[in-house]
């Protein structure tokens, strides 16, 4: 018999404190097969030669996450491809299966993942964490390919994600196993703590793409950010759970390896904190927040 979940106060006192969380066997071995399924699904049904060949990069705010497709994908489920997977002509050199960056940004659209992010596991974290009103919002697979998976410069979730007060809670699932190999996600302990968000990324005024806005703030990025050895690694064998929190400074490395490295990431924001329409997520998406709500009755 399988133990009930329980997220304790000590797990708790440990994110609160490092700013990240691992827990180990938060999903059953049959629990990550049902998703991994549900994905190859979505990725076989997908048809390429439809597709705007959008390629997703954070690594600057370029013509290519600018585009409708991108600002639509707030609300449906969207591909995306990884720009390694092109030639120097833009000619797709993969397999679409082995091409695609990350799925999103709305997952609840597929009952199998509406119930692995609607449910009262995900519910207990965030009431210990104190939520008032808890809303889930842009949830996606991403791939991490072999080869060719992308590096994931460091940084803030609240910058994507921003509210006043920050709220964002990113719960990033491990489908596969990860490793320093395939490109594992490692943080700076602590760095919530003392590392402020001093940019947002936004809706541009005309509506058409998204850029980053300086805030208006008299602090800068600390130094330490940009060493490498300050960073832990987050080893973890599928079925984790990893907790970020929107101000904790976190990366991934390129996956040079053989192996995927796919994961199932999904972020809860408070409801009493405001989200305003400067924000690149709306759902709709033409404007509003009707962000799903977490506590059902259940
Ligand atoms: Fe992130």
């Amino acid at each position: 018999m399988s133990i009930p979940f329980q997220f304790t106060d000590e797990q708790a006192q440990q994110y609160e404190t490092e700013g990240c969380l691992l827990i180990t066997d938060y999903l059953s071995q049959g629990e990550v097969s049902s998703l991994l399924n549900e994905t190859y699904k979505l990725i076989d049904g997908f048809d390429i030669s439809t597709h705007p060949l959008t390629k997703f990069t954070t690594e600057n705010d370029g013509e290519h996450v600018g585009d409708e497709y991108f600002l639509k994908s707030s609300d449906n489920i969207s591909f995306f491809l990884e720009p390694g997977a092109f030639d120097k002509d833009n000619n797709l050199t993969k397999p679409k299966e082995k091409a695609i960056n990350k799925v999103g940004h709305n997952l609840l659209k597929d009952p199998v993942f509406f119930d692995h992010t609607v449910n009262a596991k995900v519910q207990a974290i965030v009431n210990k964490l104190k939520f008032k009103d808890p809303r889930v919002l842009q949830s996606m697979i991403i791939c991490k390919q072999p080869q060719i998976g992308g590096e994931v410069p460091p940084h803030q979730d609240g910058v994507f994600l921003f509210t006043t007060p920050q709220s964002a809670l990113g719960f990033w699932i491990a489908l596969e196993d990860c490793d320093e190999s395939n490109g594992c996600l490692s943080y700076l302990p602590g760095s919530h703590l003392t590392t402020p968000i001093t940019k947002r990324f936004v809706k541009k005024p005309n509506g058409k793409g998204t850029e980053f806005e300086k805030l208006d703030s008299k602090e800068s990025t600390p130094e330490y950010v940009n060493d490498d050895k300050n960073y832990k690694l987050l080893k973890c064998k599928k079925g984790s759970l990893i907790l970020i929190n929107h101000s904790v400074v976190h990366r991934s490395n390129l996956n040079l390896s053989d192996k995927s490295r796919y994961a199932y990431a999904f972020h809860v924001i408070d409801g009493v904190a405001t989200y305003d329409e400067k924000n690149w997520l709306q759902i709709p998406y033409t404007g509003g927040t009707n962000f799903q709500k977490l506590d059902l009755d259940i």
